[in-house]
């Protein structure tokens, strides 16, 4: 580093020096078979030839055999956790299961499950989207889907969103938290509810929720054959984050969980249980995959990698509001959260990033430093989830003139998420709760607001999911914290 003009790093552009900040893909061995990107493949690409194979062997088993089509969809009906931080390791394990299990029955050794990248290729992949293949049902449609063109809004999975997903450096931000209250490592917390970060409900839930039919619900995501492109890209933004030098937890309670009897894998007898930890699922060079860098994006979230981390840990001061009454589809709600004058002292203190060489170079070694971050999150916890229906939530900070047709593209706009796996038993008796980062917003809407020293507003602005129900869309927040970090 110390060769490099600081000119160079400032101007010459982020990416000349970010580039190194990423580790390299470890070297390819025979064992690590590489998950490819969809949109990089002929519609008869070997691997969507194995992938059709696959699926119609596995339509063809005996619903005795666990390796059925319907019988592994199930297995995510059944027990995947979602809103808490065994949503990533748990997914990546059933897609391993599943992969393997491909691999089988396709008789396709080389098989690799190839991944959606709605950055990149928001809409949804064409060879999934035709009927007929070869003069065939084509095993990749699902007529049950919202449309067959549908296509990922940036507000859910451009380029800005999945940087500043990338930027989080803590990993229950990331990843989304423990389930609160989470003491031991008994299966009952595998489906409580935590905070879901910002990966989870926006991008992985809107895109969901958006594909609809079978997708849009927990009980049949797994039955629409491009549910395991969606994981699998998911499971690659995972990797990629980890590869930028974040770090998982080391909480045990998080590492020594255990899937017991969740998933199987391929045996000479048909399939054999595959029984995993947490901490057996962090390598995945040693779970036999592997994805290619993903360059193009990497010169785009360069740009934002520089973000101080959020550290929860400390310095955190909360202000909160509860007795919120219920929001309603097409009607802002407005959840003002009164600030104490020490309060509105720190968040005046926070400036925009900038970032000394100095920090930089920690930044590399991977030695970040925890200063004062200057971050604003709002949490929104215990939501009565929508009892019928679903709807995109926009949040917004102080706009004076909120309504339906306010765009994302608004200088209040925060962030978004939908609801996804609160309609199904299993969860106790607690409620998902939402993280939204405010940062950016209160940056950009400080000047000519004063009185954002004195009062958060987050605003909800639920809307209608293309092609979902227009009203009668009723959910409930039971309270919202303000943090300035
Ligand atoms: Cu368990 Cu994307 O869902």
């Amino acid at each position: 580093m110390s060769g490099i003009d600081r000119r160079d790093l400032l101007v010459a552009g982020a990416t000349v020096a970010l580039g190194s900040l990423f580790s390299p893909v470890p070297a390819a061995s025979q064992t690590k078979l590489l998950r490819r990107n969809v949109a990089t493949m002929a519609p008869d690409d070997p691997i969507l030839e194995s992938y059709r194979r696959a699926i119609v062997a596995m339509r063809g088993l005996p619903p005795s055999d666990p390796r059925n089509w319907t019988r592994q969809a199930q297995i995510h009906r059944d027990i995947c956790p979602h809103g808490n931080w065994f949503f990533l390791p748990w997914h990546r394990a059933y897609l391993v299961a599943f992969e393997r299990i491909c691999r089988q029955l396709s008789g396709d050794a080389n098989f690799a499950l190839p991944y959606w990248d709605w950055t990149a290729n928001p809409q949804l992949p064409a060879v999934f989207a035709s009927p007929q293949w070869k003069g065939s049902a084509n095993p990749l449609f699902d007529s049950s889907r919202i449309s067959q063109t549908v296509t990922i809004p940036t507000n859910v999975s451009g380029v800005t969103v999945i940087a500043s997903i990338l930027a989080e450096s803590n990993f229950e931000d990331f990843a989304s938290t423990r389930p609160s209250g989470q003491n031991d490592t008994k299966p009952v917390w595998q489906r409580r509810w935590g905070i879901s970060g910002p990966l989870e409900s926006n991008p992985h839930n809107q895109v969901h929720v958006r594909v609809g039919g079978n997708m849009g619900q927990v009980p049949t995501g797994a039955l629409d054959p491009i549910f395991w492109l969606h994981h699998c890209n998911v499971d690659r933004l995972w990797d990629q984050w980890n590869r930028q030098g974040r770090a998982n937890t080391n909480d045990l309670l998080w590492s020594k969980f255990e899937f017991t009897n969740q998933f199987v894998v391929p045996a000479a007898s048909g399939s054999a249980p595959f029984n995993v930890s947490v901490d057996g699922l962090l390598d995945i060079g040693s779970l036999g995959y592997q994805y290619a860098p993903d360059i193009h994006s990497l010169r785009e979230f360069g740009k934002t990698l520089l973000r101080r981390p959020i550290d929860l840990s400390g310095r955190v001061q909360f202000s909160s509001l509860s007795n919120i009454p219920p929001a309603r589809i097409n009607v802002p709600l407005n959840m003002p959260v009164i600030l104490t004058q020490q309060q509105s002292i720190s968040l005046e203190r926070i400036r925009p990033e900038q970032i000394s060489l100095e920090e930089l170079i920690q930044f590399q070694k991977g030695g970040e430093q925890r200063q004062s971050a200057g971050r604003v999150v709002a949490v929104i916890r215990n939501i009565d989830p929508p009892k019928s229906g679903n709807a995109e939530v926009r949040v917004f900070v102080n706009c004076p003139y909120l309504g339906p047709d306010v765009p994302p593209e608004d200088r209040h706009y925060a962030g978004a998420f939908t609801f996804f796996g609160t309609d199904h038993a299993g969860h106790g008796e607690d409620k998902p709760s939402y993280l939204i980062d405010l940062t950016d917003t209160i940056l950009r809407i400080r000047q000519g607001q004063p009185n954002v020293y004195d009062q958060i507003n987050v605003q909800l602005m639920p809307v209608a999911l293309p092609g979902g129900q227009k009203e009668g869309v009723e959910f409930r927040p039971g309270s919202v914290d303000v943090a300035i970090i």
